[in-house]
């Protein structure tokens, strides 16, 4: 499907050039191009969902934590009362990791926030697919904005690093994301196609790979992107994953959002058609409070 042209004043800052066709809204017309025909799974009683894959939720704790504060979350995690319809992902800061498998409740998985490229060896201050792997780690995020932004890597880079271990068994949280100047510019599709093209470059398979779509400008700055803001760019994935991947694939994998994520707009943001669940960095480091970003989830199911 082509994406179409111009003004939709109501999403700003995105391509310029795109229009809407004058008896549809923008979104309309963009979701009326999405409708999926492959089968949903038919025992999820879910209102708001366009994708068919499980909510999934992770909690990016970045370089944060102490060994108390560390046990206290865990502890916390354990014995909050999490809905059994998602899959839960905590990503601890690579010394504590192992800590974290050996004490957290198998209802949630363990994510590191890194790996290497390749099989380990004379890699200093690296750590290998194999070596989280012998840890219990089952995911790893890649794609980062403060990796990109922050550390410099690249979109072939990232790419390698997800195709590694995804080869090797692991699940990719891939992050993709747009700079506050980018939007601005109009460039926010542009930006994430050329980082999800990275992703889908070099992936062996997208089983095992949730997309976080994550803008830059609401990452840890309390500026969340509004309910449309992000479904107008998670909409946008899912057309393009259709559109140069497959329809199943574009059915099938999660595009979570991730930015300023908290228990109280959590529940708004669920609610939008394709937002499959969150990627949550400051909030995530409160326990009850991820909790109720977990269970934001229920605002998806239909009323009964
Ligand atoms: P934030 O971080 O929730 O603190 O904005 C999100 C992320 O970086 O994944």
């Amino acid at each position: 499907m082509e994406m179409v042209a111009t003004s939709c004043p109501h999403f700003t800052g995105l391509r310029p050039t795109l229009h809407t066709p004058r008896s549809q809204s923008f979104l309309q017309h963009i979701n009326s191009q999405i409708r999926l025909s492959s089968p949903r799974k038919p025992c999820r009683a879910v209102a708001a969902m366009a994708g068919s894959g499980k909510f999934f939720v992770g909690g990016n704790w970045k370089c944060n934590g102490t060994k108390d504060s560390i046990t206290k979350l865990v502890s916390d995690l354990n014995s909050a009362k999490l809905e059994s319809d998602v899959d839960v992902v905590v990503s601890p800061p690579f010394v504590y990791l192992d800590m974290v498998s050996s004490s957290l409740t198998d209802r949630i998985k363990v994510s590191a926030q890194n790996s290497w490229i390749g099989k380990g060896g004379a890699f200093t201050g690296e750590i290998s697919v194999e070596q989280l792997k012998d840890i219990g780690c089952k995911w790893v995020i890649h794609g980062h904005s403060e990796r990109r932004h922050i550390i410099g890597e690249d979109d072939q880079f990232i790419g390698k690093k997800a195709a590694y271990a995804l080869n090797e068994g692991l699940g990719v949280i891939a992050c993709i994301g747009e700079l506050l100047e980018e939007r601005e510019a109009g460039k926010t599709f542009d930006v994430c196609f050329r980082q999800l093209k990275a992703f889908a470059d070099v992936v062996p398979s997208w089983d095992n790979v949730v997309i976080a779509y994550e803008p830059v400008w609401a990452i840890g700055t309390g500026k969340v992107a509004t309910p449309q803001q992000a479904q107008e760019v998670h909409v946008a994935v899912r057309i393009w994953l259709k559109k140069n991947v497959s329809e199943e694939v574009a059915s099938k994998t999660r595009i979570i959002y991730g930015g300023s994520v908290n228990g109280s707009n959590c529940g708004e943001l669920a609610k939008q058609e394709d937002i499959d669940g969150f990627l949550v960095g400051g909030a995530s480091l409160k326990g009850p409070e991820f909790a109720t970003i977990v269970n934001s989830v229920t605002s998806k199911k239909v009323a009964a």
